[in-house]
């Protein structure tokens, strides 16, 4: 069993990652909370039918009162309706200030779950029981919830997870798609921050010690979140091949999957620092075989042009000016305020 501290402001919590934790979360909640009485588990469609039964089970072991609301699975659900569904059913199931919401599912469930305990009496605690690769090491920690709303995530709030525990036996259940989109978030991690990770994922450690793995990767999100808490600086470097990767989901209609887009992304940028002689000779080639061997794609065919028409409506840019993360070497990114320009250009020379 893998065990990390995240400190923030708003609350300290613990990450755990190992297999066979679904079935102790009764007992967590009840020393986490010894007023906890009631729990309402938030999952989708897809997930409850493979891992919500053991989660009731604890619960229900444990003494406590449980509920659970399921909705379609998917980003469609990601709606100010659902949220508002699911905050009717926690008023309805009478939860009170002393009550926990437990995310059960992907990035979807733990940003609508963690938006509706933000919100429901003014914030009750949440816990965060990711069974998404990208979920387990991304989107779990650091508190940012949200539903989309036009534009994706434009309504949310920073509410931090009183826990996160990621039972590595339900990712086991993903389609193999989705495990490697997951993936590839946990190169980009050992991209920017973390060269012994990146050298595990070459030596396929992920087949292993995914528990090891993603402790690793985890620690990287968590490290940004603790220093820039509220996304005002460092936590930019997060979104290393983001901006192109965005781009790509755009220009598709998001047939492309965000791993996948952010796989592209990352070799677009990786090319273009070396084209340019920022990144050292090799550094794309050794990016591209990592990916590559995870089955994830290392390039796009679609036009240059429309990629860069696209990549200028990020909500990240502010005016002229643009937030890049640049690549010297694996493990080696920094943050670059450039002219959209310069934005062009990687397009060009990276795709
Ligand atoms: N809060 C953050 O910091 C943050 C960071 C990154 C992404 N996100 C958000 O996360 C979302 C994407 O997350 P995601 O990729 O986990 O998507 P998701 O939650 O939609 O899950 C993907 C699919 O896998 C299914 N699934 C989940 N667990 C499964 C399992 N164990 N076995 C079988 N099927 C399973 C789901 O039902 C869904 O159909 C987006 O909405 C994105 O905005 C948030
Ligand atoms: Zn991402």
């Amino acid at each position: 069993m893998e065990n990390l501290r995240v400190e923030t402001r708003q609350r300290a919590y613990d990450i755990v990652i190992g297999n066979g934790l679904l079935s102790s979360v009764g007992t967590r909640v009840r020393s986490l909370f010894p007023g906890c009485t009631s729990v309402m588990v938030v999952t989708d469609d897809a997930v409850a039918p493979l891992w919500l039964c053991p989660v009731l089970t604890s619960l229900e072991n444990a003494g406590l009162e449980n509920h659970s609301y399921i909705f379609p699975n998917g980003e469609r659900s990601k709606t100010m309706a659902t949220l508002e569904q699911i905050l009717v059913h926690m008023e309805s199931c009478a939860l009170q200030r002393a009550s926990v919401v437990v995310a059960l599912g992907g990035g979807v469930v733990g940003d609508m779950a963690g938006l509706a305990a933000a919100l429901y009496m003014r914030g009750i605690p949440f816990i965060q029981l990711p069974t998404t690769l990208l979920a387990a090491q991304d989107s779990s920690v650091g508190g940012k919830t949200a539903v989309n709303l036009g534009a994706k995530n434009i309504v949310g709030a920073f509410w931090q997870p009183s826990l996160v525990l990621c039972d590595c036996d339900a990712l086991g259940t993903l389609p193999a798609r989705t495990f490697a989109d997951g993936m590839a978030e946990m190169v980009k991690h050992g991209v920017i921050a973390d060269t012994a990770l990146f050298e595990l994922l070459e030596r396929g450690a992920h087949k292993t010690d995914l528990p090891g793995c993603i402790r690793r990767s985890v620690a990287v999100k968590a490290a940004v979140v603790q220093q820039d808490e509220r996304e005002t600086g460092l936590r930019a470097i997060l979104n290393f091949g983001h901006t192109v990767a965005h781009a790509v989901e755009r220009c598709t209609d998001y047939a492309v999957t965000h791993g996948s887009a952010v796989a592209i992304g990352m070799c677009v940028m990786a090319r273009a620092c070396e084209a340019e002689g920022l990144a050292a000779n090799g550094t794309a080639a050794r990016l591209e075989a990592l990916l590559k061997a995870l089955g994830l794609p290392i390039a796009t065919d679609i036009d240059p042009a429309r990629l860069y028409a696209a990549a200028l409506t990020d909500k990240k840019r502010v005016g002229d000016g643009i937030n890049l993360v640049r690549i010297r070497a694996v493990g080696d990114c920094f943050i670059s305020r450039e002219g959209v320009a310069a934005l062009e250009k990687i397009i060009k020379e990276g795709v």
